[in-house]
């Protein structure tokens, strides 16, 4: 037996060690060329979860420059759910800040500026920081200002001697990204005004546990946060949690309102969401075996679905060539023998191949002009939006293959 990866907690300081790990994995974003497969890029995908502060985390994720660069190919705009998610957004932020005098929004990873422009409809000064130079570009064009930077603290700073201080800072689906936790709060800390709000919402730890959803971790999630972790990491900032809020993105994320400590009451809802997760195991490591155990369970039954339809001569082909699905892909050993191709609707990965697993990547026309017989759906999150486009393949006698929160055929 391999021994368990060791490393440090990235918030306090404690000695972890790794309670499972999906093996060795390519960049969950890095869709290749023929040519690109010689020097792809592998790690080994470890997470680990902090006894002392809470914190599940992973230990030696890749570098964030391989992640976050000029070839990203994720878009915000591409689903009509994320859009709406995101106008709704921009509105609850309005709301915090209504009461302060031409207040300044400043979102970190803007992507393609979705909600920098719902912001702007709203007119309400917004700039967004954003690493990947060409999604950054898009959100230039359609006129969201964007700065190009990693936001850390030098950032802040330059941010706040541009624009002055934050009456909000704002993300979804970033703050998990960032691998210095502690670097960032003390860069919110230093641009927040002092009546200012840090909104952030992310991937929740309850949902992934609940739903067993273990395609959640990779590469950029480098957290998968609670509102325990959460709370327990800006109290080290002089920052605190005021308010939760559950939100059905991303299969199940958080958003969480924070203020300067002493800024602000916290909500009844902080102290019940607090008492559940501990009522739910959300701060026992002993949890972290089981769900272990479950992410091989699961692993080895889809595994031997695929294998059954292909001996039994079934074409089968994935929907959406997601980030998630690249853990689920590589963890389960899954190869072009057994999923033939990945339809997916960004066309910056269409004619790609998928990260380790190497299946080629074609536009979903690919799947109504040749529908296979079974359809594996990895943006699960997505479900209604692809459902309600895919009517046909499932009038034509198609089936879909579902994997969370549990393995199942829905026809
Ligand atoms: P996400 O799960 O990280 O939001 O990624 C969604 C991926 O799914 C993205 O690559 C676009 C793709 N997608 C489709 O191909 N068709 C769809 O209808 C939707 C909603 C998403
Ligand atoms: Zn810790």
């Amino acid at each position: 037996m391999v021994a368990a990866k060791k490393g440090t907690c990235r918030i306090c300081g404690d000695a972890i060690t790794a309670f499972m790990s999906f093996g060795r994995m390519p960049i969950a974003n890095g869709f290749l060329t023929e040519a690109d497969l010689a020097s792809e890029y592998f790690y080994e995908l470890t997470p680990a979860f902090c006894a002392g502060c809470a914190a599940f985390q992973l230990i030696d994720p890749p570098p964030p420059q391989h992640l976050f660069h000029d070839r990203y190919p994720f878009f915000t705009s591409t689903s009509q759910l994320m859009v709406d998610h995101f106008s709704a957004f921009a509105t609850s932020i309005a709301g915090h800040i209504a009461d302060q005098r031409d207040p300044l929004v400043v979102e970190i990873g803007s992507n393609d500026g979705t909600m920098l422009e719902q912001l702007r409809r709203l007119g309400v000064r917004s700039v967004g920081v954003e690493p990947s130079r060409n999604v950054a570009e898009v959100a230039r064009a359609r006129g969201a200002e964007t700065v190009d930077a990693f936001f850390d603290r030098d950032t802040a700073h330059r941010v706040r001697d541009s624009y002055g201080p934050a009456a909000a800072i704002v993300a979804a689906n970033a703050i998990c990204h960032i691998p210095d936790f502690n670097d960032l709060a003390a860069a919110v800390r230093q641009l927040l005004a002092p009546d200012g709000r840090f909104i952030f919402e992310d991937p929740y730890l309850g949902d992934m546990l609940r739903q067993n959803s273990y395609d959640q971790i990779y590469d950029e999630h480098v957290f998968m946060w609670s509102a325990t972790a959460v709370a327990r990491a800006l109290d080290r900032h002089g920052l605190a949690l005021i308010d939760v809020e559950a939100q059905p993105t991303h299969g199940g994320s958080m958003r969480y309102v924070c203020a300067h400590a002493g800024r602000a009451m916290p909500s009844s809802g902080v102290g019940a969401l607090l008492e559940r997760e501990s009522r739910f195991g959300l701060t026992a490591p002993s949890t972290f075996d089981g769900f272990r155990l479950a992410c091989e369970a699961s692993a080895a039954d889809f595994r031997s679905l695929l294998v059954s339809l292909a001996q039994h001569g079934k074409r089968v082909v994935g929907y959406a060539a997601t980030s998630k699905s690249t853990t689920v892909l590589n963890y389960c050993d899954i190869n072009p023998s057994l999923i033939e191709c990945i339809v997916d609707s960004t066309p910056m990965k269409q004619g790609l191949l998928t990260p380790g697993s190497h299946i080629p990547v074609k536009s979903p026309e690919y799947f109504a002009t040749d529908p296979p017989d079974y359809a594996v759906l990895f943006a699960w999150n997505h479900a209604r939006e692809i459902f309600e486009k895919e009517q046909a393949f499932t009038r034509g006698g198609g089936k879909w293959i579902s994997f969370v929160p549990a393995l199942a055929i829905l026809d």
